[in-house]
């Protein structure tokens, strides 16, 4: 490029040096008009005739080379801008990559699996050896209990290679729906991948015992947040939106983007997992089914009591907003730090719902009955709003009830940008609105 320049300026000073300069006659001096008249009446007319050949070869020569530095510059832009473009085009796609591997949570998870003594497989899912199941739960020992379900324990497990997983034992002597469930749960989260829906990492099985291994939630259940002993103190406001956003991202998952679209129909606080972040995972799919498929008609009314929706109480009626339902259960929870059924004496329980409706409505009523713990913490625009999505999701009649993208939509404002929604809380506001500190409760 540089030669290319001193290359013209070369051939432009050759030029302005000519006798016969490209300068009009009306710009000559009087005195270059002499010269030039001499010029003409002199004998040495074939110079001139030489010179302005010249004169064209230089101007041909300028021509071009412009002509080229032009089509350079066009070549380099052209280059330059594509290079950049698909560099750009190439982060993209490693974005979307990394964004994948966030779902797929399987994959750091299962390359470690190369070292564990994986048996077989159960569809994609691997089976795990029982001996190092045994082995990782120290003989399944107390101190290793995670938590207890219906069918069995949860307990904590150190797996080969120091990979620390949550095993849930599963006691299918006991019942005949615990085995059906771990079939279910296997052939499901087999094919699901989402980051706020719970990983199985692998099954195993022994004798009538069934095993099935998952990612590890280091903050347990969002009911043991809520209701065990800590009562919520490690939740602030903030907090609890996020949980109720990854939640709804969890089922949206699962009500749109799955082909056929799955319902959980035990969605509640026990089967919302919280890892080391406080992110959300929906946990627990014994219970889902396939919408649409004809093994809707013969499966058995269940569920925990408290968050079914009415209509599958009564008809049996079974949809994605049972679990639009359910979702409003779990935010009711959230707000007000109360069990979905408390019970007032031995033979008598009152639902979340039937007692906050009255004042979920009531703008007087409801920063009163807000969990003692986040009273006073939050923007009351807020409160309002997320009160009025509950609401709507416990509505009685299932078409009333929102679909849970909407849901998603009107919590995605309410989250800091930095815990996944688009809120961008002020300094000020920060200050106003301070977190709990647990050790002052
Ligand atoms: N992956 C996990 N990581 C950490 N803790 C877990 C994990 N899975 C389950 N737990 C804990 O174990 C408890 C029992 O789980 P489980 O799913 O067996 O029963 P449940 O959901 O409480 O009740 P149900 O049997 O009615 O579904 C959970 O509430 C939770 O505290
Ligand atoms: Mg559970």
């Amino acid at each position: 490029m540089m030669l290319l320049l001193l290359l013209l300026l070369l051939l432009l000073f050759l030029i302005l040096h000519q006798p016969t300069s490209v300068l009009s006659s009306s710009q000559l001096s009087p005195f270059t008009q002499i010269s030039t008249s001499m010029y003409v009446s002199s004998p040495g007319h074939e110079e001139k005739t030489h010179s302005h050949k010249n004169l064209v070869i230089a101007l041909v020569v300028v021509t071009t080379s412009l002509a080229a530095l032009i089509l350079f510059c066009l070549f380099f832009r052209i280059y330059y801008t594509k290079y950049y473009s698909s560099k750009s085009t190439k982060k993209n796609v490693q974005t979307s990559g990394q964004d994948a591997e966030r779902g797929v949570a399987l994959a750091p998870f299962l390359s470690k699996f190369s070292s564990i003594k994986v048996v077989d497989k159960k569809g994609c899912v691997p089976i795990i050896d029982y001996k190092q199941i045994e082995k990782g739960t120290n003989n399944f020992k107390e101190s290793n209990i995670l938590g207890e379900g219906g069918f069995g324990c949860v307990y904590k497990a150190r797996l080969d290679d120091n990979l620390v997983v949550a095993v849930k034992k599963l006691h299918c002597e006991k019942s005949q729906y615990a085995e059906k469930e771990f079939e279910n749960e296997v052939d499901l989260l087999s094919k699901i991948q989402h980051p706020n829906i719970i990983s199985l990492l692998g099954c195993s099985s022994h004798e009538d015992t069934k095993f099935l291994v998952y990612e590890l939630m280091q903050n347990g259940s969002l009911e043991t947040q809520l209701h065990g002993p800590s009562r919520g103190s490690a939740l602030t406001w903030h907090m609890r939106m996020k949980i109720a956003l990854d939640t709804a991202r969890g089922l949206k998952y699962l009500h749109e983007h799955c082909c056929p679209p799955v319902i959980h129909r035990d969605l509640k606080s026990s089967n919302i997992l919280l890892d080391a972040s406080f992110s959300a995972k929906v946990s627990d799919f014994g219970l889902a089914i396939i919408d649409g498929s004809q093994n809707k008609i013969n499966i058995n009314l269940s569920g925990t009591l408290g968050y079914v929706a009415p209509e599958y109480i009564l008809d049996g009626k079974l949809t994605d907003k049972s679990d639009v339902y359910a979702f409003g259960v779990v935010l009711l929870e959230l707000l007000l730090g109360r069990k979905p059924v408390e019970k007032l004496a031995p033979l008598q329980c009152q639902s979340i719902v039937t007692w906050a409706m009255p004042q979920l409505t009531d703008r007087s009523k409801l920063p009163n009955i807000v969990d003692p713990v986040i009273k006073d913490t939050m923007d009351l625009k807020h409160l309002y709003q997320v009160a009025a999505v509950a609401v709507l999701c416990v509505q009685p009649e299932p078409s009333y009830r929102p679909l849970i993208t909407d849901v998603l939509h009107s919590l995605i404002p309410l989250v800091p940008v930095e815990l996944g929604g688009t809120l961008r809380v002020s300094q000020m506001t920060q200050q106003l609105f301070f977190p709990i500190d647990p050790c002052t409760q």
